[in-house]
């Protein structure tokens, strides 16, 4: 076990594919009860049973977390199941508008979708879920970012800079939380095998980007995200959702009672600081 999360009530946004499902899996083996949130209600419900057939205990509902009226609905609806939450993992997140990844510009509508999901999204569920958190004078929060956060990308600027906005408002939502004994941090993984890096490296494969030029030898997307990504990693491997689990579960935890603020790092050693 990486830390204990017995009784403890954990909502995941996000959490119907990729990292934050993964996340979810881990949280919930730490033994908390998990809330599968997520945009798609049918593939968190599916999800949901998943976890429950695995002998977990978990509960979905229909999240869009750039609506504050769905927000408020969604969690309403938990709170009635369950009671109260008192960890939330802010994990939904998107590169750009639908179809970014079969274009090369990046539009207005692109900035404007990846600010409302990535940083107003995590706002939204943070605004709604603190007052919970406050009520029972404790609560923990987790924002997933991105090392992208910390660096610059002339390709995908709107995602950078709003992983960098996510990472800002980790710290001042910690500010203004820590008075009510709640901590809120932030992870900034590194590559994970996702539906979502299944669309980026497509894109790079299909448009055969700069990066894609140096390795004409590779066949599939697939391919050219583990080079890519043992390339640029000191530790030369990608990272899977159960590495952003075990921080997230970590970081929730009593034992991270003392970190608030933080960015952390899972990402091979790409990014140092
Ligand atoms: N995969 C990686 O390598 C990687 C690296 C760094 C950071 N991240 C971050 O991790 C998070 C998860 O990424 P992923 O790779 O699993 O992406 P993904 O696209 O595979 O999954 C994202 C999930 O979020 C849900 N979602 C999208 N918009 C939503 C909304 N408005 N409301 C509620 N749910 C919504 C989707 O339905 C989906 O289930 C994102 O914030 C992403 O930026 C991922």
């Amino acid at each position: 076990m990486i830390a204990d999360l017995t009784g403890k009530n954990a909502l995941i946004t996000g959490a119907a594919s990729g990292l934050g499902k993964g996340i979810a899996k881990v949280l919930a083996q730490q033994g908390a009860l998990i809330i599968v949130a997520d945009i798609d209600g049918e593939e968190a419900k599916r999800a949901a049973n998943e976890f429950r057939n695995l002998g977990y205990q978990a509960i979905s509902v229909q999240m869009d977390v750039t609506s504050i009226d769905s927000v408020d609905k969604a969690v309403s609806k938990a709170m009635n199941q369950i009671g109260h939450i008192d960890k939330l993992v802010n994990n939904a997140g998107v590169i750009g508008a639908p179809g970014w990844h079969e274009r090369l510009e990046v539009t207005e509508e692109d900035w404007d979708f990846t600010f409302n999901v990535n940083v107003k999204g995590i706002v939204h569920v943070t605004d709604r879920i603190q007052d919970d958190m406050i009520n029972g004078a404790h609560g923990s929060i987790v924002n997933i970012a991105s090392v992208a956060g910390k660096m610059g990308n002339p390709d995908r600027p709107n995602y950078n800079a709003s992983k960098a906005a996510a990472i800002s408002y980790t710290k001042s939502s910690a500010l203004k939380l820590s008075k009510f004994n709640i901590n809120v941090n932030c992870i900034c993984p590194g590559n994970i095998w996702t539906p979502m890096w299944d669309k980026i490296s497509m894109r790079q494969f299909n448009f055969g980007s700069e990066i894609f030029s140096e390795f004409s030898d590779i066949k599939n997307n697939r391919e050219l995200f583990q080079r890519v990504t043992e390339l640029s990693t000191p530790l030369k491997r990608d990272q899977s959702a159960d590495d952003i689990g075990y921080a997230a579960a970590f970081l929730l935890s009593d034992a991270a009672k003392n970190i608030t603020g933080q960015s952390i790092n899972v990402d091979g050693g790409r990014v140092m600081g």
